[in-house]
């Protein structure tokens, strides 16, 4: 570590011990610029960060220690193409997914645009046959589409479709990612073969539960009376090979490259069944809104720069203070899933305990993700983050312009996304509280369990609007902070081996709980729920 780097950190403890001392709302006394200083607009989203535990001195700090860590080198580097994904020797190019052809945003973009493009036009000219009828291998219309696929190629469709509004006559979506009799069930219940079509989204189409769920939906086609189950079927692989060896057909098959990762996937052909279901100009806003954040990123100079600011205050609080979970709390029901599509872009990405030069991290490193939808979390989790003394750092997101009608009911959200956020920062004393119900001072104990200790840190996101659009830039924003924060901890953010030696068990255990013989090849423990679990 430089010498400059360590300093930058001792000062950054310093900070800590301040401000852990100093109620958060007292620093907005202390600067009457505060909000300057704590909040920024891009790309149709404004972030307040002044509810955080930092005051100028601070924020001087955090923007050092980035500097230091080389978070604008490895951004460029993601851009330019370079194998940022050593351990798999791959380029991490997601963001060409959302450029532009006529002005790529760097060289590395340009070399894929042609490919990119390509799908694009295909997947373009499929959505526009459907929507018209003309894509109806058994004469009868698309109703239902069952989407096929788990992780990065179901979460971020399955958002999607649950947050924007179907086009007009669009057919309704289904998912199916487990390996659940009950989820196959629900996702066939009275849809009609001959005007159903299965995606089978994965990248490496060799996916254990994707693979399970597709053969399941060709037999149940074939039983529906289609005999080329094939043509009710889109592949969306980077492995086009073995879609075809399943029997879909060339044109049906949507490819993705290596340099996308699976949880970085939607904008790809991952996102088909969002196109599908929202329409093809809803799909171009999205990456649009994406692109912008892209061009933020890139362009904006650290100290405005949203994913940067958002990935230094999150490791302010990972590193520095020892939190380990961060929520995110949508005031939005159309954004319910946003957590569990985070997670996995968060955890998968930065869940790492190995740096890149192969040195066990310094303390922690991505934190566990979990949220939930306002108001529903108020009855629910926030009893914890008001008085728990756990540090829980929260994201309170929020639109402006709903874009739906019932305007009254979003003031009642707003307004109670913004009070979360007021009270848990400001929290209450037991002054105030004697204050507030006097009779409570002759009865000292319940007036301290109806004390808040304030100073619990929030972000508040506001979108302008509710549009694919903006949708596009916050999820881009939150995958940048995850490459900001990778840099931090020095990780590789876009492998993932720490779920590959789960699913090697997986099949172990499979063959033994399917064989015969008494399971003897585990641990004590596996061996006994073997048996236990073993249909004889
Ligand atoms: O199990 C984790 C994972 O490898 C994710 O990274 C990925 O998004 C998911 O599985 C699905 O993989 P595929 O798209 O290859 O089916």
């Amino acid at each position: 570590m430089s010498a400059s780097k360590a300093e930058v950190l001792a000062g950054l403890r310093a900070e800590r011990e301040l401000l852990n001392v100093i109620p958060t709302k007292r620093l907005f006394t202390d600067d009457p610029k505060r909000m300057d200083v704590f909040s920024r607009d891009a790309c149709g989203l404004h972030v307040d960060f002044s509810k955080h535990r930092l005051r100028r001195s601070t924020l001087d700090l955090l923007l050092s220690w980035e500097d230091a860590c080389g978070v604008g080198a490895l951004r460029d580097k993601m851009f330019a193409g370079a194998e940022i994904n050593e351990s798999e020797d791959r380029a991490v190019l997601h963001t060409a997914l959302r450029d532009q052809a006529q002005s790529p945003l760097s060289p590395g973009h340009a070399r894929v645009m042609n490919e990119v493009m390509t799908v694009r036009a295909n997947m373009r000219a499929f959505v526009t046959r459907l929507e018209a009828g003309q894509f109806a291998p058994s004469h009868a219309p698309i109703e239902t589409v069952i989407h096929v696929g788990i992780g990065g190629s179901e979460l971020g469709p399955k958002l999607l479709v649950d947050a924007l509004p179907p086009r007009q006559n669009a057919p309704v979506t289904r998912f199916l990612a487990n390996l659940d009799g009950t989820e196959y069930e629900r996702a066939i219940a009275g849809a009609d073969p001959r005007s159903t079509l299965v995606i089978a989204a994965s990248k490496s189409f060799t996916t254990w539960e994707t693979k399970a769920n597709v053969e399941k939906l060709w037999a149940w086609l074939k039983a529906g009376g289609i005999d080329n189950p094939g043509a009710h079927i889109v592949a969306l692989t980077a492995k086009p090979e073995l879609a075809a060896k399943l029997g879909v057909p060339g044109e049906q098959i949507f490819p993705l490259w290596d340099w996308v990762g699976g949880r970085y996937s939607l904008w790809s052909a991952i996102g088909l069944p969002f196109a599908v279901h929202a329409g093809w100009d809803a799909f171009c806003e999205l990456l649009q809104g994406a692109r912008e954040m892209d061009e933020h990123f890139l362009t904006a100079d650290a100290e405005h720069n949203l994913p940067i600011l958002l990935g230094l205050i999150g490791a302010w609080y990972i590193h520095f203070h020892g939190a380990e979970t961060q929520a995110v709390f949508a005031y939005d029901h159309r954004l319910a899933k946003l957590p569990s599509f985070l997670q996995q872009l968060d955890m998968e990405s930065n869940g790492k305990g190995i740096t890149k030069a192969g040195d066990p991290v310094e303390g922690s490193t991505g934190p566990i993700i979990w949220g939930g939808e306002g108001t529903l979390v108020q009855h629910a989790v926030m009893q914890l983050m008001h008085q728990s003394p756990r540090l829980v750092p929260a994201d309170f997101i929020i639109a402006r312009d709903p874009r739906h009608d019932h305007i009254d009911h979003h003031q009642g959200l707003i307004a109670n996304c913004l009070a979360q956020s007021a009270a848990l920062m400001n929290g209450r004393s037991l002054e105030e509280t004697i204050a507030l119900y006097p009779e409570l001072a002759e009865r000292p104990e319940i007036a301290a369990q109806r004390t808040y200790p304030g100073n619990k840190p929030s972000s508040t996101i506001v979108l302008d609007a509710f549009t694919p659009h903006h949708i596009g830039a916050l999820l881009a924003l939150y995958e940048h902070k995850v490459l900001v924060q990778s840099a931090l901890w020095e990780i590789n953010a876009f492998d993932q081996w720490g779920v590959e030696l789960g699913k090697l068990a997986a099949n172990d255990v499979h063959a033994a709980l399917v064989s015969k013989g008494e399971a003897t090849d585990f641990d004590r423990s596996t061996n006994a729920l073997i048996a236990k679990l073993r249909r004889s």
